[in-house]
């Protein structure tokens, strides 16, 4: 199967835009800067994303799920070392009042928005929570944050887990949500955005035995990215090394994908040592520790490694592997098409009758597909139009339901990738589909 081409984030943000995946957070009052709307097939993509993120790494017996809430007490923050120390270094341009994260530029050049030199002030921290009230008076007894990780909903819930569920270590608790962050310079798409989702695992482990844990769990991971189409030498592991490494963690490597900009971050797993357990013990006072009765019921604070991956660079990282411009310059042969695995294609299998006519049978096979498999009904336009529009939105198959429907009861599956035609038999369409998606 040949590769993607994708030169441009532009071409995917357009692409997004037209066949209805992605839309700018409130177009039509000018649009929210780095906040994006998923649309009908964006969110099918998205689901299908989290789906297989959640049956891979919760349909096992070592890993259960949670869904905490996205307020939590805010002395959680305090605890977790966010209030204080989650900060980006920021610098303003004195001419334009454009602000950059201090280590994502050259300070020494131009501003790059009004091009005033040596116009920057001295780099200061900036706290990246988002806060806002809960409840009716507004002080600060009343502050509260939008979680900026869904990993502490986990952390704070551990002895729950475990005493409900009779868990023994190692274990891992799973998660799939919205985190927030007030980033100094969110962009490139839906890369880096202000509110963004997550899906994060933590597995609670007995001291001494993180290192294996992590090499198992980032051989799973790396396995699971390329089991969604994308291509593994478009993959690379990043390990964290010095001060890159995060004051929680004994060891990190991220996930880096390439993205039209470059190599840059998909997913972190990290060994988080006891440090967020031990800060909430200290924190609230309650003892979290994990009585082994494997070993002679010592009681001690479990080790962590977790996996954590934005589900949104995922999304994006998907897309731009699957893109393809075709025959590029050629009126007749021309075509966009998202080669998706079948697996994350929104729409599995479109009906298309070539005329109006033909609406009888072509709605019956419809709604017999449709109960198999996500699948999309249209009667508009040229047939010609008609495969482009499923090309472009990544539909594996496309039925055409034509005048020799009603003489020999077959329709034409056409294949996405390779165009070819097969005349199939009414009564066993099913069987073909499910024959060719599977999974
Ligand atoms: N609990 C660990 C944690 O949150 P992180 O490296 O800060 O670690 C994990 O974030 C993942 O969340 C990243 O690898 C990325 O995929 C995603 N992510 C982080 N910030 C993001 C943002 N502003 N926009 C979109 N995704 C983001």
């Amino acid at each position: 199967m040949s590769e993607s081409n994708l030169k441009s984030m532009a071409d995917l943000v357009s692409l997004s835009k037209r066949r209805g995946f992605i839309f700018q957070s409130s177009e039509i009052y000018g649009g929210l800067q780095s906040c994006w709307d998923y649309g009908p097939l964006g969110v099918e993509l998205k689901n299908n994303i989290k789906e297989r993120w959640w049956k891979s790494m919760t349909y096992r017996d070592d890993v259960v799920g949670i869904d905490a809430s996205i307020f939590m007490h805010p002395t959680v923050w305090k605890a977790s070392g966010h209030v204080d120390g989650f900060n980006d270094p920021m610098i303003d341009c004195k001419q334009c009042k454009e602000r950059y994260r201090e280590d994502k530029i050259d300070a020494t050049k131009p501003c790059q928005k009004c091009g005033a030199k040596d116009s920057f002030t001295e780099a200061r921290d900036f706290n990246l929570m988002f806060n806002t009230q809960m409840g009716p008076v507004e002080d600060e007894s009343a502050k509260v944050y939008l979680r900026p990780e869904t990993a502490q909903g986990i952390f704070v819930n551990f002895l729950n887990v475990q005493t409900t569920m009779r868990k023994k270590l190692p274990f891992g608790i799973a998660q799939i949500g919205k985190a927030f962050r007030n980033e100094i310079s969110p962009g490139n798409f839906i890369f880096r955005t202000r509110e963004f989702e997550q899906m994060e695992m933590q597995y609670f482990l007995k001291p001494g035995t993180q290192q294996d844990a992590m090499e198992a769990w980032k051989e799973t991971r790396l396995q699971w990215h390329i089991d969604n189409g994308i291509r593994p030498e478009k993959l690379r592991w990043h390990p964290h090394v010095g001060s890159e490494l995060a004051h929680y963690a004994d060891a990190a490597s991220d996930i880096e994908y390439e993205f039209p900009h470059g190599f840059d971050e998909m997913e972190g797993i990290h060994s988080r040592t006891d440090f967020d357990l031990r800060q909430h013990q200290e924190f609230s006072g309650k003892k979290l520790e994990y009585l082994d009765a494997a070993d002679n019921n010592k009681k001690y604070l479990p080790f962590v490694v977790e996996t954590s991956v934005g589900c949104d660079r995922c999304l994006l990282a998907v897309m731009a592997d699957a893109y393809r411009l075709e025959n590029e310059g050629d009126k007749e042969k021309e075509r966009t098409v998202m080669k998706f695995d079948p697996k994350l294609a929104p729409i599995k299998v479109a009906v298309l009758p070539l005329m109006k006519k033909l609406e009888e049978p072509a709605r019956k096979l419809y709604s017999e597909v449709q109960k198999h498999y996500r699948s999309e009904y249209d009667l508009a336009g040229s047939i010609g139009k008609r495969y482009r529009r499923q090309d472009e939105i990544g539909t594996p198959f496309c039925i055409t339901v034509d005048f020799d429907t009603l003489e020999d009861n077959a329709v034409t599956i056409r294949d996405r990738d390779s165009m070819e035609q097969e005349r199939i038999p009414l009564d066993n369409v099913i069987n073909y589909l499910n024959d060719k998606l599977k999974f």
